[in-house]
């Protein structure tokens, strides 16, 4: 197992209340796989994820990644852990619109010291993948919605990710757009050996993924769906 979410508790202030959002909530998600998160908007998903990829705490519970309890890891050592170990993709790419396309990819590479000829290579050689040999010096701006999310893509893997979280990462294309960058997605991924928890509204992509869970009342379940 990959990482686990024991016993989640999380909630967010409401005026003078709160409002309990994730009610002991447990999951587990194993390697290799891709996991689907689903529910209905404002059930807690995107919450679901922030918590799993350290970039918000939960109130209670555990988070554990390879058995180490990630609550336990703060300041450095936790952005050391997010940009080596995890990849983030959302909705909207969150490219920087100054820089070009393989600037940004570049940009968590020299976050995490990497410099030199070897990861412009590497950087090259996936957007080559995902076919953007072509647009490579393009600012954001320049790109299509398809085009920018795949160098987001791009940008998420080009630490080698163990892990990668996506919350809705077609839910800005068009029907043909989304299933094209879901492949992509699926098969760099595929490839790598690596791990893909992915929140979507999109029912056929979901479907796709290894398993899916649905998120309600604060918890997450198996659904009838799951053909796996
Ligand atoms: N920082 C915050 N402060 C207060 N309430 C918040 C905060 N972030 C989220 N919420 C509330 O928590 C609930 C869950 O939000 P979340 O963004 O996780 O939903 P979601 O399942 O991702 O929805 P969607 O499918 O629309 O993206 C919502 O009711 C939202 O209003
Ligand atoms: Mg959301």
């Amino acid at each position: 197992m990959l990482l686990q979410a024991i016993d989640i508790y999380k909630s967010y202030p409401s005026g003078k209340m709160r409002i309990d959002i994730l009610k002991g909530l447990n999951l587990e998600v194993h390697q290799g796989e891709i996991l689907v998160i689903v529910g209905a908007s404002g059930v807690g998903k995107s919450t679901l994820l922030n918590l799993l990829g350290t970039l918000d705490k939960a109130d209670s519970g555990e988070i554990r990644f390879e058995s180490r309890n990630l609550s336990q890891l703060n300041g450095k050592r936790l952005t050391k852990f997010r940009n080596e170990t995890l990849g983030f993709i959302f909705q909207f790419h969150h490219l920087l619109p100054e820089f070009s396309a393989l600037e940004n990819v570049l940009l968590p590479a020299l976050i995490g010291r990497r410099k030199g000829r070897e990861v412009i290579k590497s950087a090259e050689l996936l957007l080559e993948e995902v076919g953007l040999t072509q647009r490579k010096h393009h600012k954001p701006g320049q790109l299509s919605c398809g085009e920018a999310q795949r160098v987001a893509i791009v940008r998420a893997l080009i630490n080698n990710p163990v892990l990668i979280l996506a919350d809705e990462p077609t839910g800005n294309l068009d029907g043909q757009t989304a299933r094209e960058v879901f492949s992509l997605l699926q098969k760099l991924t595929k490839e790598r050996n690596q791990t893909l928890v992915m929140v979507t509204h999109n029912e056929e992509l979901a479907k796709r993924g290894d398993r899916i869970l649905r998120l309600a009342d604060g918890k997450a379940r198996k659904t009838a769906s799951n053909s796996k």
